[in-house]
């Protein structure tokens, strides 16, 4: 297990790691398989990809594209809070599926070192100064070509929902502008190429980086 404290109680990190295993079963009804699966081939994750799944809280996503990369492909799995990372490893980790302790804003992997990024709910822990940082180090992982699938809570419209994400989840999840996130990706250097709604909660923007022999 990765031994690092260097991140505990960072802005945004969640630490009850087994309680949000338990909310995330829950919360998703039945179709977290499928929606997770779904951000799996938005992002055309396929045998030997090599794959980062950024804000991967217990892994559940990580695992899933691990196993779409496989053979020869795998998945790292990063997230800010080391409980979030225990559990991943507990649950999830395997012969290509790994996990460790990091920020989005600062990733510790070499230029070019993935084919995809992954992140799922994770961007508006992120705060907002350090959102446009976490895309710029996205696009510097990622190799030329590589795809970035960002997923993020999409707040409700009609007034009681709101009220109820807001009076449940906070006003970061209720005032949530994941408008805001296929024009940072622009302005880290991606291509924006599609913007997808992936069940009532979860918007999905898919871009890539220039370059690459497509
Ligand atoms: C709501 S959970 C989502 C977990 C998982 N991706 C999923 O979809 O179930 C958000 C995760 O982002 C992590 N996180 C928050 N800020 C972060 C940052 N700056 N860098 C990396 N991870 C971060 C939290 O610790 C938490 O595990």
């Amino acid at each position: 297990m990765h031994k690092t404290h260097a991140h505990d109680g960072a802005p945004g990190a969640i630490s009850h790691a087994r309680s949000y295993e338990l909310f995330s079963a829950i919360a998703f009804a039945g179709r977290r398989r499928r929606i997770f699966g779904r951000l799996v081939e938005l992002a055309e994750v396929g045998a030997g990809d090599v794959v980062l799944d950024v804000g991967c809280g217990p892994g559940y996503l990580t695992a899933l594209a691990a196993r779409a990369a496989t053979p020869n492909g795998r998945a790292l799995g990063v997230d800010v809070s080391e409980p979030m990372i225990a559990q991943a490893q507990r649950l999830r980790a395997g012969a290509n599926c790994a996990f460790e302790v990091g920020a989005a804003q600062g990733l510790s992997a070499a230029d070019a070192t993935f084919d995809v990024v992954l992140s799922s709910l994770a961007i508006h822990h992120i705060t907002e100064e350090a959102r446009a940082t976490a895309f710029a180090e996205m696009f510097r992982v990622l190799r030329p070509g590589g795809r970035v699938l960002i997923a993020d809570f999409l707040p409700p419209e009609g007034p009681l929902a709101r009220h109820l994400v807001g009076s449940t989840a906070g006003r970061t999840m209720r005032d949530n502008p994941v408008e805001r996130i296929a024009p940072m990706l622009g302005d880290a250097g991606f291509d924006v190429r599609a913007t997808t709604q992936v069940s009532w909660f979860l918007h999905c923007v898919r871009a890539d980086k220039p370059g690459g022999d497509e």
